[in-house]
């Protein structure tokens, strides 16, 4: 079967960048795969996320045709997208902290780049940060927790619950003045709203949905192969997980989905 796009992550953090591909560029066809079996990459050291994606991508493209991958994740992308590229023949798009776009923005040039544990320790984020914004102090913070409760507990969660999950990361940046963060974790994208209230207006909180989604509908377009969309103003996407769940964690996911208009896979056999 043939497909558009498909979207990769560790969990639900990549959804905000499909959302944004079927919302700014209608008419596409993508599946979503979350690798939920091997959740949190983050944790994973290098080797094992390059072994544990390529064998995931390996089973996808099994199943389909995408005509571009896109790895959804920061962590999977700054640690495995040159190996990745060099094993498969489909072309990827990676999601990479929006490190460029902050040296940009960034006037005080004192910037916050909350992630995983992962991504603040490979050199690809250290490459990006002198490559793209050598003139400014970029405080990294690793914080699996968030990710953690982004991934199991927030689509149910209280706003107080929301903002109890952040405090450790707000600490950690407050105290050094930033005027910059960058969400370079694909799940914090989905607190945007709390993060920028939290932080308040003298902080620009962005990340790199814009960039990734434009790259890839560029790639597909420079193709000049036909979209599969149903109609060129519809879009269609599924969502879809790995490895055994229980009742609760299912439904918790269907109901996830549901509500953000993405249509129910089950589990990618
Ligand atoms: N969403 C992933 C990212 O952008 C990380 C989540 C995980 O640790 O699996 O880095």
């Amino acid at each position: 079967m043939e497909i558009d796009f498909v979207f990769i992550d560790s969990g639900t953090g990549g959804i905000p960048y499909m959302l944004y591909l079927s919302e700014k560029y209608p008419g596409y066809s993508s599946m979503y795969v979350a690798d939920t079996e091997n959740f949190p990459y983050g944790e994973k050291t290098h080797e094992r996320i390059i072994e544990t994606l390529t064998h995931l991508i390996e089973k996808i493209l099994l199943i389909v045709e995408p005509k571009v991958i896109v790895i959804a994740c920061n962590t999977m992308s700054v640690t495995a997208l040159s190996a990745l590229r060099e094993r498969f023949s489909v072309p990827f798009v990676g999601t990479v902290p929006a490190v460029k776009l902050a040296g940009k923005i960034s006037t005080n040039k004192k910037i916050g780049l909350l992630a995983t544990e992962r991504t603040v320790q490979e050199p690809y984020t250290d490459k990006l940060i002198s490559d793209f914004a050598p003139d400014c102090t970029v405080y990294k913070r690793g914080d699996a927790g968030l990710v953690s409760f982004i991934e199991h507990k927030y689509p149910f969660s209280t706003r107080e619950e929301r903002f109890k999950a952040l405090e450790g990361a707000y600490d950690f940046f407050s105290s050094r003045s930033i005027d910059t963060l960058i969400l370079a974790c694909t799940h914090f994208i989905h607190l945007t709203k709390e993060i920028q209230e939290l932080f308040g207006p003298s902080v620009a909180v962005i990340d790199s949905r814009e960039g990734v989604v434009k790259q890839a509908v560029r790639l597909i377009e420079s193709s000049g192969i036909d979209r599969n969309g149903t109609s060129l103003h519809t879009s269609s996407s599924v969502f879809y997980y790995t490895g055994n769940k229980d009742e609760k964690t299912i439904a918790s996911y269907s109901a996830l989905m549901k509500t953000l208009g993405v249509s129910w896979g089950g589990m990618l056999a």
